[in-house]
């Protein structure tokens, strides 16, 4: 039996985003019939509308593009479900405030819903209503001794703001810094940590190259760099932003959320191995760390493979945009701390020959799953904790050795979930211990840890079907109860003690 002890003031958290706790507007949805927006869906459940009453467009929010994305159906989701009810923490959020207690936790990671709090995206028009809701939470964390940890955009873009380009369109950078403006004058007399993006990689790639995220956009060998491109821009002028006109006064700081795997060469003898892995490191976490956290640019290796391959096909510029100098140098250095979402490992292998022009192409490498590797209740998460500790030793090494917040990091089970998730904590532990490791051992930073996620919530295209919850939600019940998984117990002994008791 070892004690793992933690840092003093280290940050225990869990994380959560908008569109997949919220509710989108249940007042919009009678008799089983969506009134809210052009679609002719119907909810072939009875939903619970006695407990959000009210008109059609009762609270104000906006759309935003997974709003749309759902609605439109189509089989892109799992069971065509819809994030229109998800844990109603609109109205439930002191529900999730006791589960935060009993977990007692130090921090608790959410995200503002953008078209929440600007229905068309813009702040011609303020939602006051958005506004008394997110007030209420951080007072009430803040009440109890939790700090908030802001995320400002998790996925959910206005679909009026989509309507113009949305990420591809250079006009949403001045959109968000906007956005991160209001936010900061709103709320940021008591919110001193924010997220301005999360996970800019998975919007450019699931997002805008290959369609299977909202708002759907298929782009190969385009969409990924060009979002890519004003995502950066956009989470720069965010910083600035504070840094100009907020930080003296609220002393808060300001960061962006990388989501990376860490990668081994699957045969690690073969050259052509190494080099693929490489480079699945840099077309994924260095594409968006070298620029914030280095010098203000994409890798050099990203920058020549892509400009080949554009030259190969006939073209007489880069398919990779280019930052002016003056863009390096105002994107040079904006994260006040390293933000890291980890789930899971690839052995890297070289591919070539795809056709055509395409993220895939220019990347020329595929990451595989070890067999040996367990596989969570998600088929893409195959649980590698050793990999985390890998990675944070890389991102030391790489950029400068920064805070390091862990923002996420989790397991599903699929479902039905066993609330005796005993296996499941078995892989939280394993993975605490190579965060422990990590700190003690290699002297990483490590600042904090935040489990995904608070509660079983829409896991995107997965649906209901993915439980990442330390709390468990019936999703058939009107109330919609929490409850908690033996994870959740275990969570808060960790938590209480600041150590892992680790057999
Ligand atoms: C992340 C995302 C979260 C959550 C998690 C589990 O990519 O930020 O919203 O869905 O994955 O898949």
């Amino acid at each position: 039996m070892e004690r793992l002890t933690f840092p003093e003031s280290f940050a225990w958290g869990a994380s959560t985003a908008a569109y997949q706790i919220e509710v989108f507007k249940i007042s919009a949805i009678y008799g089983g019939l969506c009134v809210r927006c052009v679609c002719t869906k119907t909810y072939n459940k009875a939903l619970p509308v006695f407990l959000w009453p009210g008109g059609w467009d009762a609270d104000g929010k906006g759309l935003n593009v997974w709003d749309t994305f759902t609605h439109q159906g189509g089989d892109r989701v799992y069971k065509n479900q819809t994030g229109d009810v998800a844990c109603g923490s609109y109205t439930l959020w002191e529900e999730d405030l006791k589960c935060i207690k009993q977990l007692g936790l130090t921090h608790y990671r959410f995200s503002l819903s953008w078209s929440r709090l600007l229905p068309d995206g813009t702040t011609g028009f303020i939602n006051q209503k958005g506004v008394d809701y997110y007030n209420k939470l951080i007072d009430s964390l803040l009440a109890m001794n939790v700090t908030p940890l802001v995320t400002l955009y998790h996925f959910d873009m206005p679909q009026a703001i989509e309507d113009q380009g949305g990420w591809n369109s250079e006009k949403t950078v001045e959109f968000f810094e906007q956005y991160a403006k209001f936010c900061y004058s709103t709320f940021g007399d008591r919110v001193k940590m924010w997220i301005t993006i999360n996970e800019p990689h998975i919007v450019a790639q699931l997002s805008y190259e290959q369609g299977l995220f909202a708002p759907g956009k298929s782009e190969p060998g385009y969409g990924a760099y060009r979002s890519a491109h004003n995502m950066i821009k956009g989470h720069a002028k965010a910083w600035h932003a504070y840094n100009t006109h907020f930080k003296e006064k609220q002393k808060g700081y300001v960061s962006i959320a990388l989501d990376s795997d860490w990668a081994e060469p699957l045969d690690p003898s073969s050259s052509d191995d190494k080099e693929a892995c490489k480079r699945y490191l840099h077309f994924r976490l260095h594409w968006f760390a070298n620029p914030i956290f280095i010098d203000g640019d994409y890798p050099s290796g990203m920058k020549i493979k892509i400009s080949e391959k554009s030259i190969e096909e006939g073209l007489t510029t880069s398919r990779l945009p280019e930052f002016t100098d003056e863009e390096k140098t105002m994107i040079k250095g904006t994260a006040d701390f390293f933000c890291l979402n980890y789930y899971t490992t690839r052995n890297v292998k070289r591919l070539s020959n795809q056709s055509g022009p395409s993220f895939k192409s220019d990347l020329e490498a595929e990451g595989v799953k070890d067999p040996e590797w367990p596989i969570s209740g998600i088929e893409w998460l195959a649980v590698v904790p050793w990999g985390l500790r890998r990675l944070l030793a890389y991102i030391k090494e790489q950029f400068g050795d920064p805070d390091i917040y862990i923002t996420e990091n989790g397991f599903a089970q699929s479902d039905p979930p066993l609330l005796q998730d005993t296996h499941r904590w078995g892989y939280f532990q394993e993975t605490l211990a190579e965060v422990w490791k990590a700190i003690r051992q290699d002297g990483v930073k490590v600042k904090g840890y935040f489990a995904w996620s608070l509660l079983d919530n829409f896991e995107w295209t997965s649906g209901y079907g993915a439980r990442f919850g330390l709390f468990h939600v019936d999703f058939n019940q009107p109330n919609l109860p929490r409850t908690p998984y033996f994870s959740a117990f275990e969570y808060a002994k960790v938590v209480k003690g600041n150590e892992l008791i680790y057999k």
